[in-house]
């Protein structure tokens, strides 16, 4: 076994946790960055080999990467294998030109940016530390040093944001000419401080954010942006194909390998997360052990219906070979007659109105289990 080629590298440090949040963050934790860096060292040498000698992507994502004290950021980038796109995830007032260089120098090709919203209201809704000129200016700082791969993340449905709050929102993210945008539509995740605050105003705008849906697509493809993913966009710039390879690689079913706590890992059959742990993980890694982890083996069947939902998400068609039995041919009858998927003999795809309700048109789609 030696042919995954992308990596994903979990950086957990963040400076505060957003109330929305439910990925895998600790807070502060200077005194760890280097241990921890070290940890994710270990783990990639312990897993060197199911690795392809070429790498196609590596993803450093968070958490906030570039919260990591800047030194070990540096190393372990500089420690890490190579690959044709190397993105890290960065807060907008994390991004100083000192971080941009080095970023730069540690053969970093592309860098994604959590602007969330550029209304200063919004924002504290969402308890962001940046506000909108830090997002301004981290896009300069990135471009002063030559980056020309650099995505934004948007998300629209923040109680209290008006279709002209989200109109203003996309006209700001345009004004800085990203390369890529992503837009989600902002979710209560169980068990978060935001969901306790604003779940019951999250349920009751759950119509109208259809509506902000469509506007997000009709205003970004109207700019020239590529509708490439069901939240994702990317700018068409002659022969550079813009879309994220390694999130691509996410919704094509490849196989990844993940580091760092609570990373998920997909090779062949099988599905595994790391301990969420921070203290587990170091102490693990530092006596030389894999850290711990939960295992899940993926069948045949379980791939194909994930090849399916994965890949009805993008705008090229889905091939079919290896998948026609995760389909049910009466359901898929049905979104056909309605309009909401096209079939030829050999894929199958979402037709925009079928792209724009998403998961219900997959669900009616997929065989039962
Ligand atoms: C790993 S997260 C965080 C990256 C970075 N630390 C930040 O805060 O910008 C990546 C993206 O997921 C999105 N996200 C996080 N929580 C979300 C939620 N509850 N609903 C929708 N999108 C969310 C945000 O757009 C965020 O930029
Ligand atoms: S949203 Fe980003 S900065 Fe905020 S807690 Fe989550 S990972 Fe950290």
């Amino acid at each position: 076994m030696s042919g995954v080629r992308h990596l994903y590298v979990h950086l957990p440090f963040c400076a505060h946790r957003c109330g929305y949040c439910d990925f895998v963050t600790v807070v502060g934790r200077a005194g760890q960055h280097r241990a921890y860096v070290d940890a994710l060292l270990r783990e990639l040498e312990l897993e060197q080999r199911v690795l392809a000698p070429r790498l196609e992507t590596v993803f450093l994502g968070g958490g906030t990467p570039t919260f990591t004290a800047l030194p070990e950021l540096v190393r372990l980038l500089e420690a890490l294998p190579t690959a044709e796109e190397v993105t890290v995830e960065a807060n907008p007032e994390t991004v100083t030109p000192e971080l941009a260089r080095s970023l730069r120098a540690a053969g970093v090709t592309r860098v994604s940016l959590g602007a969330q919203t550029f209304r200063p209201e919004l924002l504290q809704v969402l308890e962001r530390v940046a506000g909108p000129d830090d997002v301004r200016r981290a896009v300069h700082h990135l471009r002063d040093v030559g980056f020309d791969n650099i995505s934004l993340d948007l998300v629209y449905g923040i109680p209290g944001q008006s279709p002209s709050d989200l109109a203003a929102d996309l006209d700001d993210a345009l004004a800085l000419e990203p390369e890529h945008l992503s837009c989600y539509e902002l979710e209560a995740k169980p068990g978060t401080r935001f969901t306790h605050a604003w779940g019951e105003e999250l349920a009751l705008q759950a119509d109208a954010m259809e509506d902000y849906f469509e506007r997000v697509v009709a205003t970004l493809t109207a700019a020239g942006y590529r509708w490439y993913e069901t939240a994702n966009f990317c700018r068409v710039d002659g022969a550079r194909d813009l879309r994220a390879r390694h999130n691509l690689a996410y919704w094509l079913g490849r196989d990844y390998l993940g580091v760092g706590i609570g990373a998920v890992s997909t090779i062949e059959k099988e599905r595994r997360r790391n301990t969420p742990r921070l203290g587990r993980y170091l102490e693990a890694l530092a006596a030389g052990r894999t850290p711990e982890r939960e295992l899940e083996t993926l069948d045949h069947d379980v791939r194909a219906r994930e090849r399916v939902m994965l890949g009805l998400r993008l705008d090229e068609p889905l091939p079919l070979a290896g998948l026609r039995h995760a389909l049910d041919p009466a359901g898929l009858a049905r979104v056909e007659r309605l309009g909401l998927a096209e079939r030829s003999d050999e894929t199958l795809a979402l037709t925009e109105r079928g792209r724009f309700l998403g998961g219900g048109v997959t669900a009616e789609l997929l065989a039962s289990d």
